[in-house]
């Protein structure tokens, strides 16, 4: 689980999941560039308060100019780059097919599998250079069974799952890992949805996820922590034969019905 001397690139890091991420992975070693669309400072300052080393850049994941430009950045500013963290995800609208909003659709579809091609597709030759290139995809349980009412969510996380499944077979041989996370129910505000909310209504959505949580075999929300820790494993020498894995964090909800 040791990161020492690596450069990671962890997407939508000011927060959530992918801020988890970045912590942990700072504290195996790396050097982080946290990157969002939102400002960042707060988890450099975790980071850097808890002695380790990271940079912001702000990136839109789904504009090819910003990621050039985060991948240039940070190979700059850190010295290289040996892992990247594709996390950066939107909920991409609610509705079945017939009342989904085609601009939700676009928006999950660049934001969510897009953007994780481009940053690959501008990763890839320093991944390359290092000799042992890491990309951990965060996609979701979402990506392998149907949710109700979230067709772009699950259309871009299934297409992500798959795209870590190709990559792995065209880079592996030249010494790049690529894997997937499937995260369950983890207890983030994703997409700022509880924070909009406010107040007692906020409260009551927690309570509303919890209670769906409630119905898994681990039946509970994780922390962020918990899909973090795996981040880091995959990213590492600790995880050396993995390759094209596609890695449920779920409290075992995708392995069974829901039982009364
Ligand atoms: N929370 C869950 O239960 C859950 C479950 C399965 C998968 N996931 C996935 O985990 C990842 C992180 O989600 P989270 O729960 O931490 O949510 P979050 O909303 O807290 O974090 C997502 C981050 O991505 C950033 N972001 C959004 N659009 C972006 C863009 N275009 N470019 C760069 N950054 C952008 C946001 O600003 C935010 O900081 C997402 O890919 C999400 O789909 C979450």
């Amino acid at each position: 689980m040791d990161l020492l001397g690596k450069v990671a690139v962890v997407t939508g890091s000011a927060g959530g999941i992918g801020g988890a991420i970045a912590r942990a992975m700072a504290s195996a070693g790396a050097r982080v560039m946290v990157s969002d669309v939102q400002p960042g400072d707060g988890t450099v300052s975790q980071i850097e308060q808890a002695g380790g080393e990271a940079a912001f850049l702000s990136c839109d994941v789904s504009d090819p100019t910003q990621v050039q430009a985060l991948v240039d950045g940070t190979v700059e500013r850190l010295g290289g780059l040996d892992i990247l963290v594709n996390n950066a995800g939107i909920a991409g609208g609610t509705g079945s097919a017939h009342e989904l909003d085609l601009a939700d659709w676009n928006r999950a579809l660049a934001v969510n599998l897009t953007g994780p091609f481009l940053c690959t597709h501008f990763a890839l030759p320093h991944l390359l250079a290092s000799g042992a290139g890491r990309i951990v995809n965060i996609a979701s349980t979402y990506g392998l069974i149907g949710a109700p009412e979230a067709p772009a969510y699950c259309a871009s996380k299934g297409g992500l799952v798959n795209l870590t499944r190709q990559l792995a077979v065209d880079y592996s041989g030249q010494g790049i890992r690529v894997n997937a996370i499937c995260p369950g129910y983890i207890d983030t505000d994703m997409g700022g949805h509880r924070a909009a909310l406010g107040g007692t209504a906020s409260l009551e959505a927690r309570e509303r996820r919890e209670a769906a949580a409630a119905r898994q075999p681990i039946g509970r929300q994780a922390q962020a922590e918990e899909v973090a820790s795996v981040a880091v494993f995959l990213a590492s020498d600790a995880s050396s034969f993995m390759t094209g894995s596609i890695v449920t964090v779920d409290g075992g909800c995708t392995t069974t019905f829901r039982h009364p």
